[in-house]
């Protein structure tokens, strides 16, 4: 056991769970992310967890009581407590010796010591505790070199990975998590190669866990700052396949008459980090407000459709047509199998996909207003997005390509605040309404006011006509008359 440098625990919180243990005869420690980040940032997170040799439940009440807190979460099926102190979430959990049913996430815990409780957790640079024993108060319980593998970088589990992993599977979800999450461009972290294969050999345990579970893990790896580490790693060990199949299909070159095409899966996962990075670094500049988890779905699923949309045409060589049209209909179906919400979330996911390829259209034909006003009206309120997104699509092994292309990029996005300061096209509302047009007509409900309408709203955004109700008034009756109507007023 080392002392470890003085600060980590200077809350005065920490002093009193470790003297209140020592008045009901429980040894405490803290454990976990705290620990690990006190290494690692030099200040542990706002989530305490604390690990006592007895009952975690009655020390919280214990503590609450002392520092009169009066709101205390007890999980009695987990044996845990939980309050909130000072801006702190603290969880006290006992001592545990797990082992776990197979078919289910649920340990069947037994009391034991804080080694046995070490033992039993996911890596060893999660299973460092401080002691808050008054003879040591403050120093580090490191019985797997925790702090080593922090140093070096590396991502290993206490025991057996086999046991580690098949115990709780989705601990195979968080070593790629951490590894991601916890990786600079300074200081890697990489998983060991026999956990590595452990998972190889884990990915069917995958079934015990929900599918919630899953996707709040991927969500997790595809807000770090380099999500591309991540589903590397998930493909290489076979958990991918066993997660979102689609995105494995994307794998691998063909070649016929010496042409190859653009290997996708990794083209897929370039555009997952630009789009990382162009978030970043707008949120950085204050021109976002925070990282949007569905604008990295979007970048992750962007080009789902091009297994199914890939031909071969000789001379030409290979296309991918439509895909994005394909994508956008494959989006519902990953969403449902995922368990995830088909609300507007998935809405907004299936429109980035469907879209993605409009603005790099225009960069390459000549931009007109009319095809500017389209993007803006099909895009609306996600038309920023849009954008990042394509900015992101645009790789290429050629820098001059990647150059041309950027810089006329930047015209769109130019032409797009010059469209959008002269038409107010983004919450596009047709001037001419449903019910006008019955009234002016005497009509019921009908097919054809659909029409009109339809080629009303086709004129303002084509540039025809303004985007003002008088204009569309006199296209209208024009329309209208074409039809044999004649007005009743
Ligand atoms: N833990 C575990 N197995 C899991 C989940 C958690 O062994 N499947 C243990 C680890 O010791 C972990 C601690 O419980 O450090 C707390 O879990 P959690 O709050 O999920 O993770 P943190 O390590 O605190 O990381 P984060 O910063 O992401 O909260």
């Amino acid at each position: 056991m080392a002392t470890i440098t003085e600060g980590f625990l200077d809350a005065p919180i920490f002093s009193v769970i470790g003297e209140t243990a020592a008045e009901i005869g429980v040894r405490a420690f803290v454990i976990g992310g705290y620990v690990r980040d006190c290494f690692l940032y030099g200040k542990g997170s706002g989530d305490i967890d604390v690990v006592v040799e007895g009952s975690g439940i009655e020390l919280a009440e214990a503590v609450a009581r002392k520092l009169k807190v009066r709101k205390i979460a007890v999980y009695r099926n987990f044996g845990t407590a939980m309050f909130h102190r000072d801006g702190l979430e603290i969880e006290f959990v006992g001592a545990r010796k797990e082992s776990y049913d197979r078919t289910s996430r649920k340990p069947i815990v037994e009391d034991g010591t804080i080694e046995e409780d070490q033992l039993r957790r996911d890596f060893t640079i999660n299973a460092m505790a401080f002691s808050l024993q008054k003879e040591d108060f403050g120093a580090l319980v490191d019985p797997f070199g925790g702090i080593r593998d922090l140093a070096e970088g590396i991502i290993r589990t206490p025991l057996d990975p086999d046991v580690t992993y098949s115990d709780d599977p989705l601990r195979m979800l968080r070593a790629v998590r951490f590894a991601c999450r916890l990786s600079t461009p300074d200081h890697p972290f990489n998983i060991v190669p026999e956990s590595i294969e452990s998972m190889k050999r884990n990915t069917g345990r995958l079934a015990i866990l929900s599918k919630e579970r899953i996707v709040e893990e991927l969500s997790k790896i595809l807000l770090t700052s380099r999500p591309s580490k991540g589903f590397f790693l998930l493909e290489e060990t076979g958990l991918l396949k066993e997660i979102l199949p689609d995105l494995v299909k994307l794998k691998g070159v063909e070649t016929v008459d010496g042409k190859g095409h653009k290997e996708n899966f990794s083209h897929t996962l370039q555009v997952v980090d630009n789009v990382a990075a162009l978030e970043e670094a707008a949120i950085e500049r204050g021109e976002r407000a925070e990282k949007n988890v569905w604008l990295r779905w979007a970048a992750l699923l962007h080009d789902i459709g091009k297994p199914a949309s890939k031909r071969f045409a000789p001379g030409t060589g290979w296309t991918f047509h439509g895909h994005e049209v394909i994508g956008g209909r494959m989006v519902p179906e990953i969403f449902r199998k995922m368990k995830m919400p088909s609300n507007e979330k998935m809405k907004y996911v299936q429109k980035l996909v469907e879209l993605h390829l409009r603005p790099i259209a225009l960069v390459d034909g000549e931009v007109t207003d009319s095809a500017v006003r389209r993007l803006i009206f099909d895009a609306g309120d996600d038309l920023e997005d849009l954008m990042l997104l394509c900015n992101a699509d645009i790789t290429s092994k050629n820098p001059a390509k990647v150059e041309r292309i950027k810089a006329n990029f930047r015209l769109v996005s130019e032409k797009i605040v010059q469209v959008e300061a002269k038409d107010a096209i983004r919450n596009f509302k047709n001037p001419i309404s449903g019910d006008y047009i019955m009234e002016v007509y005497g009509l019921s409900p009908c097919n054809t006011i659909g029409l009109i309408k339809e080629r009303v709203k086709d004129a303002i955004l084509d540039g025809e006509i303004p985007n003002e109700f008088e204009a569309a008034d006199a296209l209208m009756r024009e329309v209208a008359a074409g039809y044999g109507l004649t007005p009743v007023k």
